[in-house]
């Protein structure tokens, strides 16, 4: 058999082989035996010159076009085996459930305090913050608040240390009120400030306390502050919270470090909702003149206020809620609601 008469059948043989490979290491191996460096066609095209030299053109002719097809067979039969291996081994199943991404969402507690954050934002008041382990000069003596004052009563406060040892008496701060000091010990007036925080108290668990809550405090001072000053910017929050026809009513109290002090009660369809007209809400005042000394502002130039409040608090009302626990347990089922 002539050698011209051989390419025919060898190409047909070697492209049902190309295309019989069932992975890509059978294809591979059959590029090797037709294509390779010692591959039957390599071996062809080697023998041309042993051809009578009229054949010669024929024949080389008829070899690169073998191996031109044999290449296209072959890159044909890759792609198909390439796909084949990037598909799934099982056929897909569409019946099954589909694999949701849970889109994670803020705590209610961070949603409500950022909202406070952003209504205060408005008016140019600033967040600020410090330490949740205090000392008992910025929790308690700098804000006025005497050594036989309940809040500094054991039973009431978390003592790291105990306070009858040397050296201040490192605790858990029990309100956001010790920022003030140490914002003001920091900088000149004017201040307009909040402060929302984790604070810590020694009370039992129950539908209304829990040993660490959230306030948020908050300062203004300046020259020439009043009592109307307090009153309009809670008032602008509150409506801005909790819906214009939200009002508030200011009752006298009593707090070391502010002179006067009220309670701050809120009245909207929302108490309304709770079964009660007033719901009590906050604390704030004028700041005492012996805050000012201690923090070393002049009480003859600078006048100011200041308020704390319970988010917890504002956040049962605003959705509802009538267990301070759930805020606490991560149970998506109670989360998953706002
Ligand atoms: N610190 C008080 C509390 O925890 C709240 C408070 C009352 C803060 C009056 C103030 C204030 O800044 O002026 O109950």
């Amino acid at each position: 058999m002539s050698l011209l008469s051989e390419i025919e059948p060898l190409k047909q043989v070697a492209l049902e082989q190309l295309k019989a490979a069932l992975d890509l290491a059978a294809l591979d191996q059959a590029k090797g035996a037709y294509l390779g460096p010692h591959g039957k066609f390599t071996g062809l095209m080697k023998q041309l010159g042993t051809l009578p030299k009229e054949e010669r053109p024929d024949a080389g002719k008829l070899i690169n076009q073998a191996k031109i097809d044999l290449e296209a067979a072959l890159a044909a039969r890759r792609g198909e085996l390439e796909l084949q291996a990037a598909l799934p081994k099982e056929p897909t199943d569409f019946t099954l459930p589909g694999r949701r991404h849970a889109l994670g969402k803020l705590h209610p507690l961070t949603q409500v305090t950022e909202d406070i954050v952003r209504s205060f934002r408005k008016i140019g008041f600033a967040v600020a913050d410090g330490p949740e382990i205090e000392d008992d000069y910025h929790c308690f003596d700098a804000l006025n608040t005497p050594a036989d004052h309940p809040a500094r009563d054991a039973q009431d406060t978390f003592y790291l240390q105990s306070p009858a040892d040397a050296g201040p008496s490192m605790l858990l701060r029990t309100h956001t009120s010790s920022v003030q000091i140490r914002v003001m010990k920091k900088q000149t007036p004017p201040v307009r400030i909040i402060v929302p925080g984790r604070v810590y108290r020694r009370d039992n668990p129950d539908a209304t306390h829990n040993p660490t809550f959230n306030q948020i405090e908050g300062l203004y001072v300046d020259r020439q502050v009043t009592v109307g000053d307090l009153k309009g910017s809670v008032e602008f929050v509150f409506k801005d919270l909790l819906g214009a026809d939200t009002r508030i009513r200011f009752r006298p109290h009593y707090f070391s470090y502010t002179e006067p002090s009220f309670e701050i009660d809120f009245s909207s369809p929302l108490t309304r909702k709770m079964g009660k007209e007033w719901l009590e809400i906050a604390g704030c005042g004028m700041v005492h003149p012996q805050v000012f000394e201690n923090v070393g502002y002049d009480p003859e130039v600078w006048t100011g206020w200041a308020f704390g409040f319970g988010i917890e608090r504002i956040a049962m009302i605003r959705y509802g809620i009538n267990d301070i626990r759930l805020f606490y347990e991560n149970d998506a089922r109670f989360l998953r609601q706002f």
